[in-house]
């Protein structure tokens, strides 16, 4: 990243600049990616965050749950398909859902298992923020944030524009997009290269007291040689939720297959293999104990 020192003034957590990247006001944002409860759109070096509301939230668990009971029904791999990637059709769909949903009272929706799912998601989300801020920041671990005042950008597609006080730094692709090109250009070994940084950035979390349990690819971001967290949503220090995290990791025979990485592999059961024995091998109550800060709350 090339920044101006000058402009700028230090903070242990994230910096503040007297104003927002050029980059991220002259031109139009590109929409990235986007997750449960964030769409995420990019300049060349920084992305910026649009929150999504409740109801659009809502709208997606319900579709993302209706589409788990159908899966089986739809016609080859559509289902599975749709529920990996969030796509067009998804977007028309989720509107569909949610005007539908406009009719029903948010109350009622809050009082169901929807909106149980998304009180869980919210809450993960906000104490993954402050655990990462107090526990991973400045480390390497996450890409870095900037934050200036209010600015307002331009968007691709709706709403067309966005106020922003804050900016992270962009990653060169996310760990699931980076494991996806090397498949396919046939490059096995750099692609179990980074499976090997993988399980090595595991442990760097728990020396610090903090554990994912929403450790999947797409949250994970490649910068340079190195993994980054980019989406600390899943993070937690409370050892009630590690237990039950660990134990559905114990009866996980496949953990490639778990991480999506069933078809990437296909080819190269080796490597699968290997990968399999190794995260076994990490993940684990005893070598999360093992790690783990003696004064964290275990
Ligand atoms: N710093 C970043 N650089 C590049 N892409 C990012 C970055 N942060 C997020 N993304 C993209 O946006 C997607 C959703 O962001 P994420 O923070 O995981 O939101 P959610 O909480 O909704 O899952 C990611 O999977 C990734 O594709
Ligand atoms: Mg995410």
């Amino acid at each position: 990243m090339k920044h101006d020192p000058a402009a700028t003034e230090t903070s242990p957590l994230s910096r503040t600049l007297p104003h927002a990247p050029a980059e991220l006001t002259l031109g139009r944002l590109t929409r990235l990616g986007e997750g449960v409860g964030k769409v995420v759109y990019a300049s060349e070096n920084w992305v910026v965050k649009r929150d999504r509301s409740p109801s659009e939230i809502l709208a997606l668990i319900a579709l993302w749950k209706f589409l788990r009971k159908i899966e089986r029904l739809l016609p080859g791999r559509l289902g599975e398909r749709l529920l990996e990637k969030p796509s067009r059709q998804i977007h028309a769909l989720r509107m569909l859902v949610q005007g539908f949903m406009g009719v029903v009272p948010r109350s009622v929706w809050f009082a169901t298992h929807i909106g149980e799912m998304w009180r869980v998601h919210r809450s993960r989300d906000e104490r993954g923020e402050i655990l990462a801020r107090s526990r991973l920041a400045g480390e390497s671990l996450t890409p870095e944030r900037v934050q200036f005042p209010p600015a307002r950008v331009n968007v691709g597609g709706w709403p067309g524009w966005l106020t922003v006080s804050e900016a992270t730094e962009r990653v060169d692709a996310t760990l699931h997009e980076r494991l996806m090109e090397l498949a396919r250009a046939g490059r096995f070994e750099e692609l179990e290269e980074w499976l090997d940084r993988f399980l090595e950035l595991r442990p760097e979390g728990w020396r610090r007291g903090v554990f994912s349990v929403d450790a999947h690819l797409k949250n994970f971001g490649v910068h340079r040689n190195r993994i980054v967290l980019i989406d600390a949503g899943g993070l937690t220090d409370d050892w009630v939720e590690i237990e039950s995290r660990l134990t559905f990791e114990e009866v996980v025979n496949e953990p490639h297959i778990q991480l999506g990485l069933g078809a990437v592999l296909g080819a190269r059961p080796d490597i699968a293999d290997r990968f399999n024995k190794r995260w076994k091998a990490v993940v684990n109550r005893s070598e999360v104990r093992r790690h783990w800060p003696a004064n964290g709350s275990a």
